[in-house]
């Protein structure tokens, strides 16, 4: 694998820096007790799908957004050909998705690659079921690593006390919390480098994938950890759906006072 040197310089060859998103959104969510899959479930009068991606389409620095869809999606197709999904219709569709995040992630890398993405380009990889993203964070997240000799990602120093639970829902342990982070979305790395970190994950079997930056660790590099927010949250259980909403809601009312 080829691994980032510092003071590469990584540039397209008209000289500027390029940077995709690509949103796994292939799930099934079956933790959610949605009756479908829970990127297309209704919050604040909209799919939440569309919340993630009206997100990413403010934010400029993104040269385009590609959505990987299970293959036998046609619920966004659908969503996309509806008024109010601009920021839907513009983006590339995939459907490519795998039978896990990392999978999705994966055939959605090679996707962007046959579509004319270079790897030396970047890849912002942002959960579909992280509706609540702020675009001003995913700016933060560029400015930060667009001249990182590896990349990073979006995270929050963990504030509790943390506890490993036995099989019976006993404490074993309390595990140190020092220097602890939540992993967020989007985390960005260089599209080569993660295909070939992920690629080399697959081959193990001591390794569960379970974002892009455990895989770019495992190929001995430290991404860069850049402070997230604790609102962008990934909607998982039933009851972040009603949580989500309400901030969702909370933040249109503000928007609205301060028009
Ligand atoms: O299931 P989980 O909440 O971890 O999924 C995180 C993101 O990855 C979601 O946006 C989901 O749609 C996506 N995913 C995927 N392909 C899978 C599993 C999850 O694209 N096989």
């Amino acid at each position: 694998m080829t691994s980032p040197q510092r003071g590469d310089s990584f540039t397209h060859p008209d000289g500027r820096q390029r940077f995709f998103a690509l949103v796994p959104c292939a799930g099934s969510g079956s933790r959610s007790g949605a009756a479908g899959p829970k990127q297309y479930e209704s919050l604040a009068g909209r799919a939440l799908v569309l919340w993630t991606l009206e997100a990413l389409a403010r934010v400029s620095e993104l040269d385009g957004t590609l959505v990987v869809l299970s293959p036998g999606d046609d619920q966004f197709a659908a969503l996309a050909a509806e008024g109010d999904a601009e920021a839907a219709s513009a983006c590339w569709r995939a459907n490519v998705g795998g039978g896990t995040r990392a999978e999705s992630v994966y055939a959605g890398l090679h996707d962007l690659l046959a579509r004319g993405a270079l790897p030396s380009d970047w890849v912002l990889v942002h959960d579909a079921a992280r509706c609540l993203v702020h675009p001003d964070s995913i700016r933060r997240l560029i400015a930060a690593c667009r001249d990182d000799a590896v990349g990073g990602l979006l995270a929050m120093p963990v504030p509790d006390t943390l506890k490993r639970s036995d099989a019976q829902a006993r404490v074993a342990e309390t595990v140190p919390r020092e220097r602890i982070w939540a992993a967020q979305t989007p985390q960005m790395f260089r599209i080569g480098v993660l295909r070939d970190a992920i690629a080399a994950g697959f081959a193990r079997r001591d390794l569960l994938i379970t974002d892009e930056a455990s895989a770019i660790e495992a190929a001995g590099l430290a991404p860069r950890l850049v402070r997230g927010d604790f609102d962008n949250l990934k909607v998982t259980w039933p009851e972040d759906f009603a949580l989500a909403e309400r901030l969702l809601l909370g933040r249109a009312q503000t928007s609205k006072a301060h028009a």
